[in-house]
This record gives structure tokens, C-alpha cells and sequence, in this order.
């Protein structure tokens, strides 16, 4: 697990400098894909499920699982989701983090801002004998407090040698519900925020998760092991704190 996740992390590494105003996200697509395969591992949401590409690029309004497409360009003011999950040597590291290309409007920066701080506070809930429920309570309150709705249709999971396994981590919920957190156990955390309502809907294509009013989501992801300490984070990559202890301004 540690191997497969600092890979991906690496992926969002590698593809930073790249995501800039005019690149399509199929060039981004291909270019993770190229990084992955070169490194001995396999980009896990090809043919996942039928999903037609290697990441997932969602744009501005698009929640989640947006198809990487050479007619869709990141322009200057836009967000841009990129999510990673590669299979190595038997396991799946997933990561996603949301990008600003160029300068963003403070509104917007400010959701990027407070999906990111929604993450890691949910993530320092983390603990054995805690449960999944603290960590949607968390990042729920959080977001309510700054007028942000959470997505409820999409959550995080369990994680390690399948791609999505139990338990279902909601980004919203009670203290002490849901099962207890062990010493070992991985999973993913991953908040999808949005600005206005929570509402969702897939397009025809059946995959790219929109708003339903078309206002911007924002969404940052981490693979996590639980240990006796708390918790590690397996996909932090080099830009991040390891102790996080504030929302940037
Ligand atoms: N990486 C996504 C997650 O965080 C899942 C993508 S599924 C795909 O769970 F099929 F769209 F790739
Ligand atoms: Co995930
Ligand atoms: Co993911």
C-alpha cells in the first residue's frame, strides 16, 4: 500500500507543472497514463466498470468522474479535479486533488481552500476506536459552517487489493456511528464540496457527476492507514504539511 501510494501521489507531482490554461485533459490523460505504465504499475480506472480512460478530469461544475476529452481545455479561472488511482503490485493507491489554473476568483479559491482544510480535519479524526461516522461529521460541520453543501451519492472506501471496498465512508453523518476504526485498516476520504446546492446528476454518458444548478464542486482525496499513533497518510505528497494545522488563507 505504501509503494502503490506514493506512486499516485507522485502522479499529481509529475502532472503539476502541466496543469496550466490550454492543455485538453485527454493530453492530461495521456500523459498521467505514459507515467504510470513507465513505472511498472496500471492506472486502475481504465476499463473499470467500463470507464473509457485512465484518470478522471472534472471541471469547474463537474463533481466527479469526468471523462478526459481532447475538446475539453482548462482555461485560465477554471478548477480542475485530477484523480489518480494506480494497481501495483497487487494494490490500489487513489489521490485526487483540485487544481486552479492561474488566478481564481477569491470565491472559488475559497472553496478549494475549505475542501482541502474539510480533508485533513476529517482525516485527523482518525484513530482506532474511533468511528467512520466522526469523519463525516467533521468535514460536514466544517462545510456548513462556510455555506458549503456536501455531496452525499459519492463517498470514500475502503481500499488495498480491490479498488473500492468496505467500509463506505460518508463525508457527512453522526459522532460514534458507523464501524469502529482498527489499527491497519485503509481507506480513502475524499469530500466533494460545493457551493451551492448538494444536488447531483451523471450525464449521458453515465459517468461525469454534474451539479444539478451548475454552480462549482471542489474535491481533494487521500488514501489513509489506521495506526496505533492515528493515522499515516499513505498518498501525501511533497507540497503538503504532514501536520496540518489550519486552513490556508
Ligand atoms: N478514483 C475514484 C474514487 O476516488 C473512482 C473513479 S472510478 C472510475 O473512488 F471508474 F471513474 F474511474
Ligand atoms: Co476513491
Ligand atoms: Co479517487
Amino acid at each position: 500500500m505504501k509503494e502503490t501510494c506514493s506512486l499516485a501521489a507522485s502522479v499529481l507531482e509529475y502532472i503539476r507543472p502541466k496543469v496550466v490554461s490550454g492543455i485538453s485533459t485527454l493530453e492530461l490523460n495521456d500523459l498521467c497514463h505514459q507515467y504510470i505504465v513507465a513505472h511498472g504499475a496500471t492506472p486502475s480506472p481504465l476499463n473499470y466498470h467500463g470507464f473509457p480512460k485512465s484518470i478522471c478530469t472534472s471541471l469547474n461544475e463537474v463533481i466527479c468522474h469526468g471523462i478526459p476529452n481532447s475538446k475539453v481545455h482548462a482555461k485560465e479561472g477554471d478548477i480542475l479535479n485530477l484523480d489518480i488511482t494506480t494497481y501495483y503490485k497487487g494494490f490500489h493507491g487513489d489521490t485526487n486533488k483540485t487544481f486552479c489554473i492561474g488566478q481564481v476568483r477569491p470565491e472559488v479559491q475559497r472553496l478549494v481552500d475549505v475542501t482541502y482544510y474539510c480533508l485533513r480535519e476529517g482525516i485527523k479524526t482518525v484513530r482506532p476506536g474511533s468511528h467512520v461516522g466522526d469523519i463525516g461529521a467533521r468535514i460536514e460541520e466544517i462545510a456548513h459552517s462556510y455555506n458549503y453543501t456536501v455531496v452525499q451519492e459519492y463517498c470514500g472506501h475502503g481500499i488495498g487489493r480491490q479498488f473500492h471496498e468496505e467500509p463506505q465512508i460518508l463525508h457527512f453523518g453522526k459522532k460514534g456511528t458507523g464501524p469502529e476504526l482498527r489499527t491497519g485498516m485503509t481507506f480513502t476520504i475524499e469530500p466533494m464540496i460545493n457551493m451551492g446546492a448538494r444536488d447531483c446528476k451523471v450525464l449521458s454518458d453515465n459517468w461525469t457527476v454534474v451539479t444539478q444548478d451548475g454552480k462549482w464542486s471542489a474535491q481533494f482525496e487521500h488514501t489513509i492507514v489506521v495506526t496505533e499513533a492515528g493515522f499515516e497518510i499513505l498518498t501525501l505528497r511533497g507540497d503538503e504539511e504532514v501536520n496540518f494545522t489550519a486552513i490556508p488563507k
